[in-house]
């Protein structure tokens, strides 16, 4: 067994026995030191069990059980040619992502297992297949390179490029907002990505931080091209098992409207959210809940980026926020022009084909003008579909939490949304009062006494009756009395259109 090797069966038993609670990481690390330390001087360390049971973090016990677990991953997850090493990921469709060594070539890759139920269905397998295929034919240098892809033991698993480094999402964890330049040219280079995906008539679907890989020299490759189209159905909408499709921070209006037909520009608005991320280190919206999510990416506008971080450019800001339009005729076309803009920013200029925004360092107040207007109308409701991007499971142990939170906080609260639920009422009603007052006061005649308005009106009254009646003549009379007694009144007005109504009706 090389060193490496050893080193590598060290962390997976310490990640198994972490995983199943029978120890912490600070005591894992402290034993792979020990081992590492003692490699060092040239001597044959113990095995990490023993190390743990001496220092007594783990009993026998314990290090049979997690070779137990470590035995049974071996056996299910035996996919033929390639020996798994460690854990890397585990990510939102559910599936894990091993460090493995592809034996034939002796080379490390990286092996995404999905979980058994999507094996079990058929047409997701031939999917999951063809898609791979497709990506697999592509070659660049931002795109990760897919491998090998197959079905084992009722798991699809994904053999891809092995790739050292750190997702956008796990930079900006550790370090909060990107620096702008650095941000902006790992855009231009996942652009450069959907440009070539485009070219091979491919859209990713789940651009997202999590799914940009920085390796060394800041070189940047999008991850899982193809997999998310995968994991929904033919006609685009979330698989209606409830597989969920990833996170919702970054999802573009169409998609979450279940439209089938999303393109490369649904991709762009997913970009313009991830770089949202990038420069503020915050995600554009928060919600308690994927639906509240995609309800906000199909009806708010989200806050200028510069206005959560001042040292956010005009340019950049303005950006983000023409890649995030709400309407896909409003963004950017294609990764062509995507690409264009993104050089325009990294020169500090603002968007060639974005919408005038107006002045001010905030960079929203244009935007605010143009929103309430066009924006506003577009603001729409998600379709009923959308519950079917939310895991079931996620979604009934948030329901199962929320009910015991609402059971403790409703003593506390009853009293006070009681008195909340009056206030509102009381404001709603006074509100009614002023908007029906406003609406139905009367264009009183300047001169006009109130006791001929007050008049009018029951005139009025008495017409109708008349004229419900078929007694046109008295009708008309009443009406014209109306007319005179309050001309140019909201009243006359009602009383020409009834005359006008009835015409000739009743013969004269
Ligand atoms: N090719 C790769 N090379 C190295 N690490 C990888 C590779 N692909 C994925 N990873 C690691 O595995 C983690 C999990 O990836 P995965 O794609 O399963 O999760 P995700 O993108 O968060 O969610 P989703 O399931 O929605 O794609 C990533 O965050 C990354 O750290
Ligand atoms: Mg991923």
């Amino acid at each position: 067994m090389t060193q490496a090797t050893a080193t590598q069966q060290g962390m997976l038993f310490g990640e198994i026995a972490v995983r199943e609670g029978l120890t912490a990481g600070e005591s894992v690390q402290a034993c792979l030191e020990i081992q590492q330390k003692l490699r060092s001087f040239g001597v044959v360390p113990k095995r990490i069990g023993e190390i743990m049971i001496e220092k007594g973090y783990l009993d026998q016990n314990g290090v049979n059980r997690i070779l137990e677990v470590q035995q049974h991953r071996q056996q299910t997850l035996a996919i033929p040619g390639y020996e798994i090493q460690e854990l890397i990921g585990k990510g939102g469709m559910g599936g894990q992502v091993y460090k493995a060594r592809q034996v034939s070539l002796d080379r490390i890759v990286a092996l995404k297992v999905l979980p058994p139920r999507y094996a079990k269905d058929r047409t997701f397998r031939e999917r999951f297949i063809s898609e791979a295929r497709a990506v697999a034919r592509l070659n660049h240098e931002n795109i990760i390179a897919g491998i090998d892809v197959g079905e084992v033991n009722g798991y699809c698993y994904f053999v891809m490029e092995y790739v050292e480094g750190d997702t956008v999402a796990e930079l900006v964890e550790a370090r909060g907002a990107i620096e702008e330049k650095r941000a902006l040219r790992i855009t231009l280079q996942v652009a450069a990505a959907l440009t070539h995906a485009a070219k091979h008539g491919l859209v990713h679907r789940d651009v997202k931080p999590q799914n940009i890989l920085v390796a060394n020299h800041d070189i940047a490759k999008l991850c899982d091209l193809g997999l998310a189209k995968v994991a929904e159905g033919d006609d685009g909408e979330a698989d209606r098992k409830g597989i969920p499709i990833g996170t919702p921070h970054y999802i573009s209006p169409e998609q979450a409207r279940g439209e089938s037909d999303v393109d490369i520009r649904s991709d762009i608005y997913s970009l313009g959210a991830t770089v949202y991320h990038m420069l503020t280190g915050e995600t554009p919206f928060v919600g308690s809940s994927p639906m509240v999510l995609m309800t906000k990416h199909l009806t708010e506008d989200p806050e200028p980026p510069k206005r959560r971080n001042p040292k956010v450019s005009r340019a950049s800001s303005d950006l983000v926020l023409y890649l995030m339009e709400k309407r896909r005729e409003d963004r950017p076309q294609s990764p062509e022009e995507l690409t264009d803009e993104i050089e325009r920013a990294l020169d500090g200029k603002r968007p060639a084909g974005a919408p005038k925004r107006g002045g001010g360092g905030g960079g929203g107040s244009g935007r605010e003008a143009r929103t309430s207007g066009a924006n506003a109308r577009r603001r729409e409701k998600p379709s009923a579909s959308l519950s079917a991007y939310i895991d079931p499971e996620a979604q009934e142990r948030r329901e199962r939490a929320r009910r015991i939170r609402a059971v403790r906080i409703r003593g506390a609260k009853q009293t006070e949304s009681v008195s909340l639920a009056v206030a509102i009422f009381g404001a709603v009603a006074v509100l009614i009062i002023i908007i029906v007052a406003v609406i139905f006061r009367p264009e009183i005649k300047p001169g006009a006494p109130p006791q001929d308005e007050e008049r009018a009106v029951l005139l009025l009254k008495k017409a109708a009756g008349h004229k419900g009646r078929g007694e046109y003549d008295e009708a008309r009379r009443e009406y014209e009395n109306v007319i005179r007694l309050a001309p140019s009144s909201q009243w006359a007005r009602i009383a020409e259109s009834h005359l006008a109504d009835m015409g000739s009706a009743g013969g004269s």
